[in-house]
Parts: C-alpha cells; structure tokens; sequence
C-alpha cells in the first residue's frame, strides 16, 4: 500500500482539528467523512476532500484502508467494534471508553485483528515541549525528580460545548466529566514522564452546574516511583489567566512548560532561567498522524500501544472514587 485512505467517522469538533493536521501528512488522504449529521459530514467533505456519507457501512464502499473513530465517548465502543469486524485500521479518540470493562472488551477484539492497527489518539504523547521536557529529564538536566505538577484550567467553548445539553454535560454520555475527557491530556505526560501511577487521592466540585460529572478536580498522584505529583484541572466559570501547563522539580533544578509552549530549565545558571525550546500544542495532532501512518504503511510499531491509555482511564476513575471515599485509591485495582 503506497498511501493510506482514511475515514472521518464523526465530523464534529475534534474532526477539524484533525483534518488540519491531516494537510501536514504526506501519504494519508481522507476519503470518506462520516455524521450522522448531514451538515457536518458536507462541512468536512469540503474541507478535507473527501466524500460525505452517513454511515461506516457506506465509507467502506467509497473506498477506506482506515476509519478514525471521533464521536461521543458512549458510542466508541460500538463504532470501533464495527470499524475493527470491518477489517480496517482504526484510530479511536480518548477515553478509549468510560469503564475498564468496555476498555478491555475493545482490546479484545482489536486483538482479533493483529494485522490491523488499532490506535488510541492520545495527541498529548506527541506534544512538542513534553517531548523537549521528556528529553532534558531524561538526560539528567534535573537530576533525579522529586516531583511535579501539571494545571489544566480552561474555559466553556462554543466548539466543544456549543449547547446547553450538550453531550460533555450529560453523565450518560460522557462517562464522566473533566478527570476523564479533557484531563488525560494532562495525565499522558505526567504518566510518560514519571512512570505508572499506584494510588491517587483527589478533591472534585461541579462548578459548572449543567454538567453532570465533575468540572474541577484537584488531585496528587503517588506513582509507583515514590514521587508524587498534582494534578489539576478546571472548566472555569470565567476568564483563566496563564498558568504553567507542567513544572517538574528534581534533585537539581526544575523544568517549567509554559501555557505559551516554552519549555525553561533552571538549573542555577541563570534565575530566569534557560529557554531549551518552544512547541505548539496544536503540532501534537500532526504527531498522531504521521505516527499512524507509519504504523500503517510502514509497520513501525506505534509510540504507545493503546492498551497503554487505560492508565489515564483508570487513573481518572480513581480520582472520582477517591473525591467519594475520601480516601487514597488504587488505580490499577
Ligand atoms: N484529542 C483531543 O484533543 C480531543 C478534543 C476534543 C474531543 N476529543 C474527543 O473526540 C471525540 C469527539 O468529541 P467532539 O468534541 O469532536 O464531539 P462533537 O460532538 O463535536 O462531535 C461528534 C460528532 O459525532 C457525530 N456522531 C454522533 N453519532 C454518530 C454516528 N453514529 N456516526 C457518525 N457520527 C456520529 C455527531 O453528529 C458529531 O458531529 C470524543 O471522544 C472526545 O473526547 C478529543
């Protein structure tokens, strides 16, 4: 296969997104967008090229080698497990699904198809400064960490929450609230910088009363090093100020992503510190692609396998237990 056919299933929010950083990939092409929604499958279809329709079945007529799965987090079990007895490659959007149970039933049957790849678009493993930050940590920069915070603080958005009932707000549907959707950007360079979190114990609030699940959350991760992290994350009811997205302190000096997508290391020599370089959240979503593509095309095993994402699933999980029990809580028990 000289070039990768890929299908839009799910022509929303996140589908913009990813249909901007598709233009950056060299030998993936959309062929097929898929809603239900007429309107949205014909807004992708023109920006992407590709032919609108109204259902997998029909994308695998027009012709598809994958599908990209980018819908509600209740419906991804039935769409993947449709897409993966298809026979295609799949990438399937964050949280692989609400429960460990569903997670697991899903890698059950992407086992089904080993010659196929099954990816969970984690866009934050490919995240420009976490990957600088990853690099100068793990060349010793810092020392041995200590330990590490990470602050997610955002706003109610017409693009991701263009209603009143819109899906996020309702348990049901989202399996959950800020933990579990928006946080595991949050958690995947925590967990690929520090290692597999044991136990977490949190503090979660609905701040925002329309929406069911939780929309503030205040957490520390204990990992199985020994270090302890924060971890934070709000939809705001109002305006945000900036805040570091990450701040990782060792033995010897401390490394700061800024919410401007610059990475600073302190380390004594200068008490502003040294820039060591700057990214941009949104090249993270190009990461995905080209890593899928060459997943697909080339056979090169994928950055993290998607089993890897139940972390951030349960790591999530436990952080609303623990805001129930009042207690530290297991993640992986
Ligand atoms: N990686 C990220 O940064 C990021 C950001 C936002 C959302 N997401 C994830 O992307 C997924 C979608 O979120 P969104 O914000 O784009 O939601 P959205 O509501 O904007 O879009 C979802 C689309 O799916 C369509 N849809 C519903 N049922 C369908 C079906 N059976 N077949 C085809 N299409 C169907 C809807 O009509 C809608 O257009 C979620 O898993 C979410 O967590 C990831």
């Amino acid at each position: 296969m000289s070039g990768l056919r890929l299908g839009l299933v799910g022509c929303g929010a996140i589908a913009q997104w990813h249909a901007r950083a598709l233009q950056s990939t060299k030998r993936t092409t959309v062929t097929a967008c898929v809603d239900v929604s007429t309107e949205r499958a014909d807004h992708l279809a023109e920006l992407t090229g590709g032919t609108a329709c109204s259902s997998i079945t029909e994308a695998l007529a027009i012709g598809v080698d994958a599908l990209a799965i980018l819908v509600p987090h209740h419906l991804h079990q039935d769409l993947v497990t449709e897409a993966l007895r298809a026979g295609v490659h799949v990438a399937l959007e964050k949280p692989m699904a609400p429960s460990p149970q569903a997670c697991e039933q899903i890698l059950a049957v992407a086992a089904q198809h080993p010659d196929r790849v099954f990816m969970l678009t984690e866009n934050a493993q490919y995240w420009p400064e976490v990957l600088i930050a990853q690099g100068l940590i793990r060349d010793g920069a810092i020392g041995d960490i200590i330990t590490a915070r990470s602050w997610h603080n955002f706003g109610i958005t017409p693009e991701f929450y263009p209603s009143q009932d819109s899906w996020r707000f309702q348990a049901a549907q989202a399996g959950g609230g800020v933990a579990l959707d928006t946080g595991s950007h949050w958690m995947r360079p925590l967990r690929m910088i520090l290692g597999e979190i044991d136990e977490v114990v949190g503090v979660t609030s609905r701040i925002q009363e329309k929406m069911e699940g939780e929309s503030l959350v205040r957490a520390l991760c204990k990992f199985q090093s020994g270090v302890v992290a924060s971890f934070d994350v709000m939809l705001a009811t109002g305006a945000v100020a900036l805040q570091p997205h990450f701040q990782f302190t060792g033995t010897k000096g401390e490394i700061v992503i800024s919410a401007l997508g610059e990475v600073r290391l302190f380390d004594g020599s200068d008490w502003q510190g040294t820039v060591m370089g700057t990214g941009n959240y949104m090249d993270s979503y190009i990461g995905v692609w080209n890593d899928f593509e060459a997943a697909v095309l080339d056979n090169k095993p994928l950055e993290a396998d998607a089993q890897y994402s139940l972390g951030e699933v349960r790591a999530a999980l436990a952080i609303t237990r623990s805001a129930q029990t009042h207690q530290w809580e297991k993640v992986w028990s």
